[in-house]
């Protein structure tokens, strides 16, 4: 079996578990999407595809749904993803310095992915906890009061 055929089987099967666990319904097309992103990192055409046909929604509908939510992705992204919160109240609370400090420790801009496919550096609207802000999000782990100095401590964890 070549790479290219073991890993659309392993697309298939995501999408196929995503599906046994949430039902083929058009309602939980959203948990379904982000389940398969969150096992294969991103969602490939493949995946569209046989979302698409398992839950008769056509896949435009699908890039449109992927688009809209920060969350997924149909590019490849990094194996963790770092969510920065760049509203308001995190900006005044120091997440400019944070910010850069995250940047800086990665060697990335927003919207890229390191080189060896380990991390993708995104922003992201508020999270909702303003009040321990700056906030990020590493996968789905959520920090809060970061300061600059804890950066790379921080993603140390995820080695
Ligand atoms: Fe950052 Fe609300 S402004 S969490």
């Amino acid at each position: 079996m070549t790479v290219e055929e073991s890993n659309g089987k392993l697309v298939i099967q995501a999408v196929k578990n995503a599906v046994d666990r949430f039902g083929a319904s058009k309602d939980e097309l959203i948990p379904i999407l982000n389940d398969v992103n969150r096992e294969i990192g991103y969602l490939p055409s493949e995946a569209l595809d046989e979302i698409s046909k398992l839950l008769r929604v056509p896949k435009s509908q699908l890039f449109s749904v992927a688009s809209f939510y920060r969350m997924l992705s149909t590019k490849r992204r990094g194996k963790h993803t770092i969510q920065f919160c760049e509203s308001a109240p995190c900006h005044v609370a120091g997440g400019q310095a944070v910010w850069l400090a995250v940047k800086e420790h990665l060697h990335l801009n927003e919207g890229e992915t390191t080189p060896d496919g380990k991390w993708t550096l995104l922003t992201t609207s508020c999270l909702g906890i303003c009040a321990v802000g700056p906030v990020m999000m590493v996968d789905d782990d959520v920090y809060g009061n970061v300061d600059a100095s804890l950066v790379p401590s921080i993603l140390d964890k995820y080695q």
